[in-house]
C-alpha cells in the first residue's frame, strides 16, 4: 500500500518547508517538491501542517490504582489518542509486588492481546518491589527485550512508594544495562505525615490534596533523585513536574551536562489549585498528583519548556470515571483514586495555547510532543521524525479546525474532561501509523490490532526500521 500526502507544510523538530511525503509499505520512502510518483492513496494536504506522529511517553491504561482501575483499555485509549494525533504511547507496566518482571509483562501482554491497539505502544517497566518478587537481574535482562526504562514512584507510601535503596540499586542497574529511569518525586514519606495529620484534624474536601503535598517536597525528592542518578551514573527522566521549585534542580543539573530531563503534562500547564476548591465532589475530578499548583507556576513552565529545562509534554492519561471512580472509597481527600484525563487533547491544547498564541514555535512544538520523547525512550528515528526510512507515523493537522473540547467529543471511556468547553483551533484531519490511516476526518479507520507492540532501544542507541538496532560512532 503506498500514500502520497501532497502540499503540505512538512514540520520535523528541525525543517519547515512545503513539499510531498511518498510513503510505500509503512515508511516514509520520498520527499520533495511535486514528486512524480503514483500511489494507491493521495491525501491533499494543501493548508495544512505535515507533522510526525505525537508519542505519548506517560499513560496509565487499564492500570489499578487506588482500590479500582483506570477506564481505558488498550482500545478505548489508543482510539482516544490517535484522534489527538498521538500514533504511540508508552504505557507503565506496572509489576504488582509479589511479582516478577516478568509476570508483570505477562500480565500487559495479555492485556494489549485482549484489548488491541489502534496505535503502536511500548512498556516501560514499573519497578514497585525489589525484596519479594522482583530481583535486581531479571530487571537486567528487559533492555534486551526492548523495555529500556525502569519507573518508580518516591510517592504514595505504602502503596507502590520505594525507598531510596531500591531507587539507587535500580539506578545503578539502569546505568550498566543502558536503561533510562524515570521518577514520579515526591517525598511520600513527609506527605504522609501531612496528610495523617490533615485527617485527624478532621480536613475531608479535596483541595486538602493540594493543601498536604507542597511543593517543596517535589523539589527535595526532585533534587535527591538528581543526585543519586548522578552518582549512579544513570540517565534520569523527572515525570511529571507541576512547579517551579522541582524545575530548579533539573535546570542546575542540565546547566552542569548531567543526563537529567523532565516533562511537565497538559494539566499543569492550564489547571490551577481552585480548581480543587469547588463546592460537593466537583473538586474531586481534579485529584491527581503532583496537585493542581497555584495559577503563578504555569509561566514557569511554559518557560522551562521554551528553555528545553523541561523537554517533554505527556498527559499522565489516568482516567477514573466521575463521581462513580472517583468516590468509590469515600469523598475524603485522601481516599481519591489519584488521576486524570487528557490522552486526547494534549496537541489541541499545546497548538492553540502554545503555537497560536506565540508561546512556542510549531517545530518546538513537535519537539515536544514527538522527537524529544523518540530520543530519550529508544524510538528514534524510527519514530519522531519524517525522514526516508522512518516509520510513516504522520499527522495531516489542520490549523484552523475549530474545536471545543469536551467529555462529549473526546473518545476515552472517561466522563468528564480536564478541560471541558474550552475553544481551540487546530486538530488532526488525517492520522497515520506506519502508513495506514487510523483516523480520517471524525471518522475511525483504523482498527485494533493496527497498533503494534514496540522494542525500544537503549541509550546511546538508535532505533532503525524493521527494529534494527544501531549504536552512532
Ligand atoms: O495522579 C496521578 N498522576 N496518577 C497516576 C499515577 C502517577 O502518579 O503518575
Ligand atoms: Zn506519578
Ligand atoms: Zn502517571
Amino acid at each position: 500500500m503506498s500514500v502520497l500526502i501532497k502540499g503540505g507544510r512538512i514540520v520535523t523538530a528541525a525543517d519547515d518547508y512545503v513539499g510531498d511525503v511518498f510513503i510505500d509499505n509503512g515508511t516514509v520512502s520520498l520527499l520533495g517538491e511535486s514528486l512524480d510518483v503514483s500511489a494507491d492513496k493521495v491525501i491533499d494536504a494543501a493548508g495544512k501542517y505535515v507533522i510526525p506522529g505525537a508519542i505519548d511517553p506517560h499513560t496509565h491504561i487499564e492500570m489499578y490504582f487506588g482500590g479500582t482501575t483506570t477506564c481505558d483499555d488498550f482500545t478505548s485509549g489508543t482510539v482516544s489518542a490517535a484522534f489527538g494525533g498521538t500514533t504511540t504511547l508508552i504505557d507503565f507496566c506496572m509489576q504488582t509486588p509479589g511479582d516478577t518482571f516478568a509476570q508483570a509483562l505477562e500480565k500487559y501482554f495479555e492485556k494489549i492481546d485482549r484489548c488491541k491497539p489502534v496505535i503502536d505502544v511500548g512498556f516501560h517497566i514499573g519497578v514497585t518491589d525489589l525484596h519479594t518478587g522482583g530481583t535486581l537481574e531479571d530487571l537486567a535482562k528487559l533492555p534486551a527485550e526492548g523495555v529500556t526504562s525502569y519507573k518508580l514512584f518516591m510517592a504514595y507510601k505504602g502503596a507502590v512508594m520505594v525507598d531510596d535503596d531500591t531507587l539507587f540499586r535500580t539506578m545503578e542497574t539502569a546505568a550498566d544495562t543502558g536503561a533510562i529511569v524515570m521518577v514520579h518525586a515526591e517525598n511520600g514519606d513527609a506527605i504522609d505525615v501531612i496528610v495523617k495529620r490533615a485527617v485527624a484534624e478532621g480536613k475531608k474536601e479535596p483541595i486538602w490534596h493540594a493543601r498536604t503535598r507542597p511543593m517543596e517536597t517535589e523539589a527535595e525528592a526532585t533534587n535527591r533523585a538528581v543526585q543519586l542518578a548522578r552518582v549512579a551514573g544513570c540517565r534520569l527522566y523527572v515525570v511529571h513536574v507541576s512547579c517551579q521549585p522541582a524545575v530548579e534542580p533539573i535546570a542546575l543539573a542540565r546547566e552542569k551536562g548531567w543526563d537529567v530531563w523532565g516533562e511537565t503534562c497538559t494539566q499543569y500547564l492550564f489547571i490551577d489549585d481552585s480548581a480543587l476548591d469547588q463546592p460537593g465532589f466537583e473538586g474531586g475530578k481534579y485529584v491527581y498528583t503532583p496537585p493542581p499548583r497555584p495559577k503563578d507556576q504555569q509561566a514557569h513552565l511554559w518557560k522551562a519548556l521554551g528553555s528545553d529545562v523541561l523537554s517533554v509534554l505527556s498527559t499522565d492519561h489516568c482516567p477514573f470515571k466521575w463521581p462513580e471512580q472517583k468516590g468509590i472509597n469515600g469523598e475524603e481527600f485522601q481516599v481519591i483514586p489519584n488521576g486524570g484525563p487528557g490522552i486526547e487533547n494534549r496537541l489541541h491544547m499545546l497548538h492553540h495555547f502554545g503555537v497560536r498564541e506565540g508561546r512556542i514555535s510549531m517545530n518546538r512544538f513537535v519537539e515536544l510532543t514527538s522527537t524529544n520523547v523518540a530520543k530519550l525512550f529508544g524510538l528514534y528515528p524510527r519514530k519522531g521524525t519524517i525522514a526516508p526510512g522512518s516509520d510513516a507515523d504522520i499527522v495531516v493537522w489542520d490549523p484552523e479546525k475549530a474545536l471545543t473540547i469536551s467529555a462529549s467529543t473526546h473518545h476515552s471511556n472517561v466522563n468528564y474532561n480536564l478541560f471541558e468547553g474550552t475553544q481551540v483551533r487546530g486538530a488532526p484531519d488525517v492520522v497515520l501509523v506506519r502508513g495506514q490511516v487510523i483516523v480520517e476526518g471524525d471518522e475511525l479507520v483504523g482498527k485494533p490490532g493496527d497498533g503494534e507492540f514496540v522494542k525500544r532501544a537503549r541509550v546511546g542507541e538508535e532505533l532503525l526500521p524493521a527494529g534494527r538496532v544501531a549504536t552512532p560512532a
